[in-house]
């Protein structure tokens, strides 16, 4: 198959990138476009980005990726910053919370990471987070003298930024005056935002020819073009030369951090700072009673400072929230999570702040960004990327399944260099050919899939894929099926001595039986040296069989067989799954399972007619025919025979007890001794509950046996309840 080479034509690839995020950007104005999101918009502008990189000699200046970039203009003043204006880390997940939570916790007083109370921080063993809503627009620094709005800036590269003071003063956020008693000098930081709806409408009237066009960096005139995003909408509004044209764009302004304050006093605080810091309040303004109000009080948390902001008539966030560890903090994101579409502001993730503001200063500053501080970025879902080459993966059953592969691209917080295209059906469906630009997404743990084609990107070049003739792994023929209930068509490898399939099968069979000690290499390991030559003999190996295999010897062989005998019993919903039937998965299997109850009664009903299986709610004809062909195969039945005469005992499946688990999800760790792991799983799904495989905040219960895995410390790190074997007997 010819590999996609998308480098050898730049200079093409960066023309369609231009004229496709362009169209992207006019088409979600204009069009109500729901497919366009932001995570494509900016997937191929970060391309475009990279490939300008890598071939400066393409840039244009003209283009439009040049309007509203971040470089500084001439022809506002430079403005130098006396405290640099900083960046955030990101994080991407729990995980990399709690890693960050670890790397500050080392570099605090031993009384405040591990829980001893210190007189210098009375609040105690532990410390508090501050979260609030990172906001997607433009940093900007603002200073008042004498209760005076006098110079406001952009961050520029935080040493140096422009001096944009004119065009802040449009904004009506913004205090002019600051009300009495104010500081003698002050600078607050924020981030310059335009709402949503605002944008709407200035990027209607943008593509209907009226209103003011986005600067250019040059100045010069240019084609109408819309904003595409509401951080470049404030950007490129407070880089208008014009006031009056700032003005028209209606922004606002969200205050997040106090940089630095002279008291009247003499005091000067630059932040991080330690110590506690008096300051004077205003009063409420009159007609409106506030309970609880004093006159003054202590600067002492990152939290006190949002609270002197307000005070001084300043917008902060309306969710930020005082968190007493990173449950807590986890809980304010989700929760922002789902009011975040509807927020009136874009917003791209939640800024997470150690609250104390003397263990800021203890934290301090390293590189660009605060070790106080992080940001969580909601991760993208969809990104864009290239397919080099379509491959074919052959399952256990035979299905060929085709595979998008390309470039490791970052979707949903990690790399991924793959992804299903289910069948022929799903290809043709999107027209995908070999070097299309694709969207593709992640959602949570599942397999990533291709959603879209881009097909404007097309070159001419992308070659149309067909299904091979022969399977790829055995060169064996290859079928059609049509699956008439989902009216798809399947291709399968019709040769059952196909070892692609063999070995699937086989790594299916060792993970259904939970015997984790025989991964994929060991199997065709033991395929090769004729140990095995079918999934029964497994049950027959023994350790004199494994220990003089080379890199083995006695105890890996001895971990081997102990663990394949513990392994022997297996309830018959697990049984039947184990068997590769065509179409029967997990849930049909239990189907099949708690209809028939045993193996026996399955296997009388299908030497008759197909009445009973048909009859069985959610099994289709096509299932009840592959299920009924499997166990008139003499081949099929042998194998079930040399199964139980090697020991294998399949169990009896238990009557459902509708209700006691319905809605709760469990999660099993380490080792019970009244019941093996899959027994515990049959109970809990017989009684309607579930089993999944990690531990998240939606998980009801942890079952702890002996020697707890990972699980154990998710579980306690996320508050979820959990129970040792004695508590989960008492609740089956
Ligand atoms: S605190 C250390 N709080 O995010 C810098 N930043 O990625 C102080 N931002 O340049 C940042 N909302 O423009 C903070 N509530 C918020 C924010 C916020 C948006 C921006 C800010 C900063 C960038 C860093």
């Amino acid at each position: 198959m010819q590999k996609f080479d998308n480098n050898k034509k730049p200079q093409q690839r960066i023309q369609k990138l231009r004229a496709e995020i362009a169209r992207l950007r006019d088409a979600y104005h204009t069009e109500n476009a729901p497919n366009v999101t932001d995570d494509v918009y900016d997937s191929l502008s970060r391309e475009l980005k990279e490939l300008l990189k890598k071939y400066p000699e393409l840039e244009d200046i003209n283009s439009d990726e040049n309007r509203v970039a971040g470089k500084p203009l001439d022809k506002f003043e430079k403005v130098k910053h006396s405290i640099r204006m900083l960046s955030l880390n990101d994080v991407f997940s729990d995980e990399e919370l709690y890693d960050w939570e670890n790397r500050i916790k080392k570099l605090l007083p031993p009384e405040i990471s591990q829980g001893r109370s210190l007189r210098e921080f009375p609040q105690g063993p532990s410390f508090n987070y501050f979260c609030e809503v990172k906001f997607d627009g433009l940093a900007v620094s603002l200073i008042y003298e004498n209760g005076k709005f006098v110079r406001g800036a952009t961050r520029g590269d935080g040493l140096i930024g422009e001096d944009i003071t004119q065009n802040l003063k449009t904004i009506k956020s913004i205090p002019l005056i600051l009300p009495k008693p104010f500081p003698e000098f002050i600078e607050v930081r924020g981030e310059a935002v335009m709402s949503k709806k605002t944008l709407e409408k200035l990027n209607k009237k943008i593509l209907e020819g009226k209103g003011s066009l986005p600067a250019l960096p040059t100045g010069q005139a240019g084609g109408r073009q819309a904003f595409a995003n509401t951080r470049n909408a404030a950007a490129g509004s407070l880089r208008q030369l014009d006031p009056k044209l700032s003005a028209e764009r209606h922004l606002d302004f969200f205050a997040y951090d106090i940089a630095e304050i002279k008291f009247y006093t003499k005091e000067v605080v630059k932040f991080p700072s330690r110590g506690s810091h008096f300051v004077p309040l205003n009063a409420p303004k009159e007609g409106r009673s506030e309970e609880n109000f004093t006159t003054s009080f202590v600067l002492e948390n990152h939290s006190d400072k949002h609270k002197y902001l307000k005070n001084l008539g300043f917008q902060v966030d309306p969710n930020d929230a005082i968190c007493k560890n990173l449950n807590e903090v986890i809980s304010f994101i989700k929760k922002f999570e789902t009011i975040r579409p509807n927020f009136l502001y874009g917003t791209d993730g939640v800024v997470i702040s150690v609250n104390d503001l003397r263990l800021q200063e203890i934290l301090g500053v390293v590189g660009k960004a605060p070790r106080y501080m992080a940001a969580f970025k909601y991760p993208a879902e969809k990104a864009t990327t290239i397919v080099k080459d379509i491959k074919i993966n052959v399952g256990r059953t035979g299905v060929l399944t085709p595979l998008a592969i390309f470039e490791p691209t970052l979707v949903a917080g990690s790399k991924v260099s793959k992804a299903t295209l289910h069948n022929m059906d799903q290809i043709e469906r999107l027209d995908l050919r070999i070097g299309d630009t694709v969207v593709i997404e992640k959602a949570g743990d599942v397999i990533p899939k291709v959603v879209e084609v881009l097909t404007r990107m097309r070159t001419g070049k992308e070659k149309k894929f067909k299904m091979p003739q022969t399977c790829p792994a055995c060169g064996g023929k290859v079928k059609k099926k049509i699956l008439s209930e989902v009216s798809s068509v399947a291709f399968y490898c019709v040769n059952p001595k196909c070892p692609a399939k063999d070995e699937r099968y086989l790594e299916h069979f060792v993970s259904v039986f939970e015997i984790y000690e025989l991964g994929p290499k060991i199997l065709r390991r033991f395929k090769d040296e004729g140990l095995i030559t079918d999934a029964a003999d497994i049950f027959t190996l023994t350790k004199e069989d494994i220990a003089p295999l080379e890199r083995f010897g006695e105890k890996s062989a001895e971990n081997i067989i102990n663990e394949i005998n513990k392994k022997k019993k297996i309830p018959l919903s697990k049984f039947l799954w184990t068997l590769g039937i065509l179409h029967v998965g997990e849930e049909t299997a239990r189907d099949l399972a708690t209809h028939f109850g045993t193996l026996e009664n399955l296997l009388i009903s299908t030497q008759q007619d197909l009445a009973e299986i048909d009859s069985i709610e959610n099994i289709g004809p096509a299932v009840s025919k592959s299920v009924s062909n499997f166990f008139n195969d003499k081949n099929n039945l042998n194998f079930i025979k040399k199964l139980q005469q090697n020991g294998v005992v399949v169990e009896k499946a238990l009557k459902i007890k509708v209700g006691k688990f319905v809605g709760l999800n469990f999660v099993l760790t380490g080792t019970l001794s009244t019941m093996s792991r899959e027994i515990a799983k049959e109970r809990i799904l017989a009684l309607g509950g579930k089993v999944v495989g990690s531990v998240s905040k939606n998980t009801s219960y942890v079952v702890v046996g002996t020697d707890p895995g990972s699980k154990l410390k998710n579980a306690k790190k996320l508050g979820v309840k959990v129970l040792n074997e004695a508590d989960f007997l008492k609740l089956l």
